[in-house]
């Protein structure tokens, strides 16, 4: 139970349900987030008040059942504020479409949508595969690599990249962004980061809006949702949100992934002797590493098993833990590639779920494809300690390879 002062914790929480479990940031979390996650479902009840003094303190759920209520009932669980990024109050924008609740939120989301689609993304695949085999050939014949540096940052970057309109040559700027904005520990580098990445997008902005092309941001730039077009402040808030939702995912995910890849020879080997099966095997390493949260804020008082929550407080959906929920998924540790299809929660659900869920769906498919059938074996570097990141992505830092 927690240890924080009571004054932090509304007075209609009951003391029972508060609990200090360092979610995200505590050195439990750090050692093993997934473990911790999972256990969860032994240690805790299905809803109960997470204190928080870094991350900030809600109730939280880690039941499946409860998520998908949560998502789905944007009328109790506004988006409002959703994201923990700082904005001037003098020149705001919001982090379309995220933060912006239904009705309003379709005429954004309309606009992507088609990119965003099964047929919409297979359009990358070739541009996808052939990456992926240019990265691999930078390292392949070294025997060894930082997966993270090498393959795991470099590839989601680059398609971000190509799918957005920007030039590749600014890959290593948005990959230290990206670092900055969404790890670094210290708010000078994540101001410094976004400062930047506010400047650079204006300048892009610009520029598309006087010569478009077929991509992203001038798909934005040139929508007409009620006959008129997108806000600058709009245009900017969209592009933003983009790039802090497509990147570190994919490459979180794809790191937790590789390291299990690497400690588990065998099921490496299960999925090469399986290769028509590959997008239940995607899908089945999504539930056992997903990597992020939904957060939301009450806009009514309501009640869910049994538990009193009141309008205005936070609320926020542990999604790996509801992916380990043993009522959904039994034996919900073991990764299990024919499994009956349930729905996962790694791209969370409802109006909001994710929209490049199936462009990153596609990546971790590509990359898994093409890494194993160039370098089939290999495994952690001797020595290599597994440290993860801090904060609401959650992935290693660095993960040392050999073959
Ligand atoms: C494995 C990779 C990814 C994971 C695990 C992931 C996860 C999520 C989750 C959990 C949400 C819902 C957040 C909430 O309800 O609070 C979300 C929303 C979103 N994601 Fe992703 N995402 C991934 C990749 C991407 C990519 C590649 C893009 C785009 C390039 C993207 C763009 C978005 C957008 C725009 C939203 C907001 C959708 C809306 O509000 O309608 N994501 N993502």
């Amino acid at each position: 139970m927690a240890t924080a002062p009571a004054a932090e914790v509304p007075a209609h929480v009951p003391p029972e349900l508060v609990y200090e479990i360092g979610l995200t940031t505590g050195p439990e979390f750090l050692a093993a987030p997934h473990a911790f996650m999972a256990k969860l479902h032994e240690t805790h009840p299905p809803i109960f008040y997470s204190v928080n003094p870094i991350a900030g303190n809600s109730w939280v759920t880690i039941k499946h059942a409860d998520a998908f209520f949560t998502l789905r009932h944007p009328e109790y669980f506004t988006t409002a504020g959703a994201t923990p990024f700082p904005r001037d109050p003098n020149n705001y924008f919001f982090f379309i479409p995220l933060e912006i609740d239904p009705p309003h939120h379709r005429k954004y989301r309309a606009i992507l949508d088609p990119t965003f689609s099964p047929q919409g993304v297979l359009k990358l695949e070739g541009y996808m595969r052939g990456l992926a085999n240019d990265l691999i050939d930078d390292f392949i014949d070294k025997g060894e690599t930082d997966f993270t540096t090498a393959f795991g940052r470099p590839l989601p970057v680059s398609i971000f990249l190509d799918l957005m309109g920007l030039p590749q040559d600014m890959r290593d700027t948005f990959v230290g962004w990206a670092v900055n904005l969404l790890h670094s520990q210290d708010r000078t580098s994540a101001g410094l980061a976004m400062r930047g990445i506010e400047a650079y997008l204006a300048q892009v902005i610009a520029e598309k809006t006087m010569t478009p092309d077929d991509r992203v941001i001038s798909t934005i730039i040139q929508a007409r949702p009620d006959g008129e077009p997108l806000t600058e402040r709009e245009i900017f808030g969209f592009t933003f949100f983009l790039f802090i939702a497509g990147l570190d995912t994919v490459f979180a995910t794809l790191n937790n992934m590789w390291l299990w890849l690497a400690n588990n020879p065998d099921r490496r080997q299960e999925i090469i002797d399986n290769p028509d099966n590959i997008d239940a095997q995607v899908e089945e390493l999504l539930r056992v590493f997903s990597v992020t949260f939904s957060g939301r804020t009450l806009t009514q008082d309501i009640e869910m098993r049994g538990v009193q929550m009141k309008a205005g407080d936070k609320f926020s959906s542990i999604l790996p833990a509801c992916n380990y929920d043993p009522e959904v998924f039994p034996n919900p540790t073991t990764v299990d590639f024919s499994r009956p299809r349930k729905p996962i929660l790694a791209f969370a659900g409802g109006v909001h779920s994710c929209i490049g869920a199936h462009l990153a769906r596609l990546e971790i498919k590509v990359a898994l494809q093409e890494w194993l059938r160039r370098i089939p074996d290999f495994s952690v570097a001797p020595g290599a300690k597994t440290e993860y990141w801090p904060g609401g992505v959650v992935g290693p830092k660095a993960l040392p390879l050999i073959w």
